[in-house]
């Protein structure tokens, strides 16, 4: 089969494509990078359809490209044809280098569409607006992915999608992220503590990064309400949740019996504990867990940018957390298991970012980085520019 080209709008950069690249090798599907173009990632493979793409957490949008050309007028949209229908909504979404291609190529689009829509005698259409902004070096002229959900356009119309990469490609988006979901999961769940714990679509990419399989086993040792954990049973993964908090421990039952139950969920174990990080084999006795997701520490938001030394501080008081528990967690793990840590990383007054090193501490244990070609070095920040502290990810494949 003739390979496809998609392009991939990421919402966490480098931290997305390490979950597209793990999320790939665990289904077995190849895949080829051929470009960037801002937060778009292009690749080329065979087909992929839109319920796979819709596992992944940290892409918003996926487009299958079906024409390349330098300009908008004259392409063939026959291809829409068939999801063109009366009051039906679409839209177009365009990201260049420059601002001026972005919103021209899209103008022009959007014409095009228009004349095309007219032609097929498709009246009462409604074409939903983006918005210009920059995006790192680059533009965009986008209707958000949680608008194209809430206003159902991948299903009952169409988004075309266009990236200046050389020239533009030019696609038809065909999954968007569910926000709806991860909000729900988010927002309506029974107990919750925006403090501790972390967005479920975080928790999501982290399930996916360590591998975890439908029926397989995954372990949170700092769980606190139970995010990750709910996420992995999502996946159809079985849990294991532990909390030295026996507050924290009952809110993450309840928000797992909530899920389960919203989700009708009936294939899945779900175990949550009292008990220490440090001292896992007393909950789990002989048994090892298929992967580890965890994030032991979430530091406070910082009012002011601290000095290099307030930040090391502040972080060397939080490895010792991270250098207790890990030769616990290695012996939990299944042999070649993957661990995906979040760490908390400090901006500081002087614009540096520092962090600490567990590499070193793991390595002690047998838990070893494990190699992506996506990420060049760990913990893979996950860069908020509002934000004094934010989180870094490390990925570990045990022996
Ligand atoms: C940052 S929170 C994790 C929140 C979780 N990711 C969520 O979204 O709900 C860290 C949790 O670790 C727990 N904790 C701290 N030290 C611990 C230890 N030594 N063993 C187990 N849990 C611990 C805390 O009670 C807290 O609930």
């Amino acid at each position: 089969m003739a390979a496809k080209r998609y392009v991939l709008t990421l919402a966490y950069g480098s931290l997305s494509e390490a979950e597209v690249e793990a999320y790939f090798t665990n289904l077995n599907l190849n895949y080829r990078v051929v470009g960037r173009v801002g937060r778009c990632l292009i690749l080329e493979a065979d087909e992929i359809s839109p319920q796979i793409w819709s596992g992944l957490a940290g892409v918003y949008k996926v487009a299958e490209v079906f024409a390349e050309a330098g300009e908008a007028e004259g392409l063939n949209l026959n291809l829409l044809a068939e999801s063109a229908s009366d009051k039906m909504k679409w839209a177009v979404s365009t990201y260049s280098d420059t601002r001026d291609s972005a919103e021209e190529f899209a103008e022009a689009l959007q014409q095009s569409l228009k004349e095309t829509l007219k032609a097929w005698g498709v009246r009462k259409t409604k074409m939903l607006r983006g918005d210009l902004q920059k995006v790192g070096s680059s533009w965009e002229y986008e209707v958000f992915s949680d608008r194209l959900q809430e206003e159902r356009v991948v299903e009952e119309g169409f988004e075309v999608l266009a990236v200046r990469h050389k020239n533009w490609l030019i696609g038809r988006t065909i999954a968007v992220v569910d926000h709806l979901g991860y909000r729900r999961r988010d927002l309506e769940r029974p107990i919750q503590d925006p403090k501790i714990t972390m967005p479920p679509k975080l928790a999501r990419i982290l399930v996916n990064l360590t591998g975890c399989k439908r029926g397989e086993t995954l372990l949170d040792p700092f769980c606190g309400l139970g995010t990750i954990l709910g996420e992995a049973a999502m996946c159809g993964v079985n849990v294991i949740g532990v909390d030295t908090d026996a507050n924290r421990v009952e809110g993450a039952r309840k928000n797992l019996r909530w899920l389960l139950e919203e989700y009708r969920i009936k294939d899945v174990k779900v175990e949550v504990y009292v008990g220490y990080a440090e001292r896992l084999h007393k909950i789990l006795r002989g048994r090892v867990v298929d992967g580890v997701a965890t994030e032991p520490i979430l530091l406070p938001p910082l009012k002011q940018p601290p000095t290099d030394q307030e930040a090391e501080r502040m972080l060397e008081k939080a490895s010792e957390t991270y250098y207790r528990s890990l030769p616990s967690i290695s012996k939990r793990l299944k042999p070649e298991g993957k661990a995906a840590i979040v760490v908390p990383c400090i901006k500081t007054k002087r614009g540096r970012i520092v962090s600490f090193d567990i590499a070193e501490e793991a390595a002690k244990v047998g838990l070893r980085l494990y190699h992506l070609h996506s990420v060049e070095n760990f913990p893979i920040l996950i860069e908020d520019p509002t934000q004094r502290v934010m989180r870094g990810v490390y990925l570990f494949k045990n022996g």
